[in-house]
């Protein structure tokens, strides 16, 4: 299997404690700067209705959708309470030199 890792930000364009969102292709990311250098990516919609993700309230490592409060663990997509109950899905990180860079899956067309 191909890894493609794809530049999606500068790590300084994230402050500690925040998210922003990227487009990769046709992708909504969300990125997000957690305490300790720690940073992570999962879709950026909600997956109850249509929101953006980093458009809510990042608190240590869950997102809180500005729509109708559901929230997310960001280090697993997992959806924590309603109305969302379908988990985000979640992209590795690395980073390399200043640069943030996700890997896509096969089927993502960048
Ligand atoms: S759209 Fe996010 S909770 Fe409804």
């Amino acid at each position: 299997m191909q890894e493609r890792w794809v530049r999606v930000a500068a790590k300084d364009d994230v402050p500690e404690n925040s998210v922003i969102g990227v487009r990769v292709g046709d992708h909504d990311i969300a990125i997000y700067h957690l305490a300790r250098n720690e940073f992570r990516a999962t879709g950026n919609i909600c997956t109850h209705e249509y929101a953006q993700l980093s458009e809510g309230w990042l608190e240590g490592h869950e997102i809180e959708c500005c729509l109708h409060a559901a929230r997310f663990d960001v280090r697993t997509g997992k959806a924590l309470c309603p109305p969302a109950d379908i988990d985000l899905p979640v992209f590795d990180v690395k980073i390399e030199g200043k640069n943030l860079l996700i890997r896509l899956s096969d089927d993502m067309a960048e």
